[in-house]
């Protein structure tokens, strides 16, 4: 059992020291100080890539963030052609990382931040009859903790910006005062109404700071998360260009009127 302890505490000790040596890659790019910044998280495929493409081609200086650098095949093509994107390396669980990285750009003033990373956690563990406590922690602590670790560690980024926005993409999916199931899964829906309360309190933790705090929700995107959560709705879903586009007019138009209530991605006000 000694044996067996030692060998299980050495193993152990091997996994933190190689964890230390994997690539944190920063694929440098240049800001652009006259430029406004957008910081998005999980920019490497479905909406998050939509949004790097989209800010990449209205000129703004984009760090995207990705838990894969030498995977985001098309991240790493849009960087060829564009100066002023910079893929980081960022697991949004990773709190050291979010750290890190907010202290590596403390002068940059970050305009949107976009918690973008999400995941729909595993169908079967969410099911009725057979909840699982591993899964529904991943899906909260992706969904939900990250994007109010992301707030706090940029908030002083934000702070300093001109347009001072951040940015939760949220779900109908969360809305608590729907009727019935709002449809998918119940991690899911539950980690979206709590990102939705977590926003609202980060939005009264900042006030006096000028920083608006948004709710955003995409509509139906024809993603990954999509094919797997709703396949039977993923033919007749946007693209995520389609939703980006207005998502982007949204975030545009959030001014010091906006009542931090969740909005769609065409405007509308979607109910807590
Ligand atoms: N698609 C829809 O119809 C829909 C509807 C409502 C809301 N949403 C929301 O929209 C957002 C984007 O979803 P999507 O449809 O684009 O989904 P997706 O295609 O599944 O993409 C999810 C993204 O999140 C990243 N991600 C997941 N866990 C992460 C982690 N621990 N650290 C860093 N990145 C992580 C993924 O990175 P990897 O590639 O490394 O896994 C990927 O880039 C999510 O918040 C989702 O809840 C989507």
């Amino acid at each position: 059992m000694r044996v067996s302890l030692r060998f299980f505490g050495r193993m152990l000790l091997l996994t933190i020291a190689l964890t230390a040596f994997l690539p944190r890659v920063t694929l440098a790019g240049t800001i652009d100080a006259s430029r406004p910044t957008v910081f998005v998280t999980g920019a490497n495929r479905g909406i998050g890539l939509a949004f790097a493409q989209h800010y990449t081609g209205t000129g703004w200086n984009v760090l995207a963030a990705v838990r894969a650098p030498d995977r985001a095949t098309e991240l790493l093509e849009l960087a060829k052609s564009y100066e002023h994107l910079i893929i980081e390396q960022l697991d949004v669980t990773d709190n050291e990382r979010i750290a890190a990285l907010a202290d590596a750009y403390r002068n940059t003033p970050i305009d949107v931040l976009i918690n973008n990373a999400g995941v729909y956690g595993d169908t079967e563990k969410q099911a009725w009859g057979s909840i699982d406590a591993v899964t529904f922690h991943q899906v909260l602590a992706v969904n939900v903790f990250a994007p109010m670790k992301l707030a706090e560690a940029f908030s002083d980024h934000v702070a300093a910006s001109e347009q001072k926005k951040i940015v939760s993409i949220t779900s109908g999916a969360g809305s608590v005062s729907r009727d019935g199931r709002a449809g998918g899964g119940m991690f899911y829906g539950i980690s979206k109404a709590s990102l939705n309360m977590a926003m609202r309190q980060i939005r009264a933790e900042l006030e006096g700071r000028d920083v608006i705090v948004a709710l955003i929700a995409p509509g139906l995107v024809a993603t990954d998360m999509l094919a797997v959560a709703r396949p039977s709705l993923f033919a007749n879903a946007n693209t995520p260009t389609q939703s980006v586009v207005g998502i982007a007019a949204v975030i545009e138009s959030l001014d010091e009127s906006y009542d931090g209530r969740p909005r769609n991605y065409n405007g509308a006000v979607i109910p807590w």
